[in-house]
């Protein structure tokens, strides 16, 4: 089965971040470098959304992910809760792939034109 991309790499701030819509559910990427991280956008602590803020779910120097309602801080790469009232609880990550230069579910195979 072929697939689209869910975005391209050139597409993403970085470091940066960007919401998606994946199959309806709101979920959000986050990019420092090559190293890109997509998680459901539902806080631990409420399952509120993260931002207020179109695309905008890191803090100010861009390090962590901030949930803007009562300001917990996640690691970017797993998505676990380092400060704040869910302290020790994890983000929902969605596993995902780069290929050519896009980012993709990694379930869904590439259809080869994504670059
Ligand atoms: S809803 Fe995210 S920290 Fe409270």
């Amino acid at each position: 089965m072929s697939a689209k991309p869910l975005c391209h790499m050139a597409e993403l701030p970085n470091p940066g971040s960007r919401e998606l819509n994946i199959t309806g559910e709101s979920c959000f990427v986050v990019r420092r470098g090559q190293a890109v991280f997509v998680y459901q956008n539902h806080c631990p602590h409420t399952g509120a959304p993260l931002n207020l803020m179109p695309d905008r779910f890191l803090d100010y120097d861009q390090q962590y992910i901030q949930c803007s309602t009562h300001g917990a801080l996640f690691e970017m790469d797993s998505g676990r809760c380092v400060a704040g009232p869910c302290a020790g609880q994890y983000l929902d990550m969605v596993p995902c792939r780069i290929e050519n230069g896009a980012l993709y579910l990694k379930e869904d195979k590439a259809t080869g034109d994504a670059g």
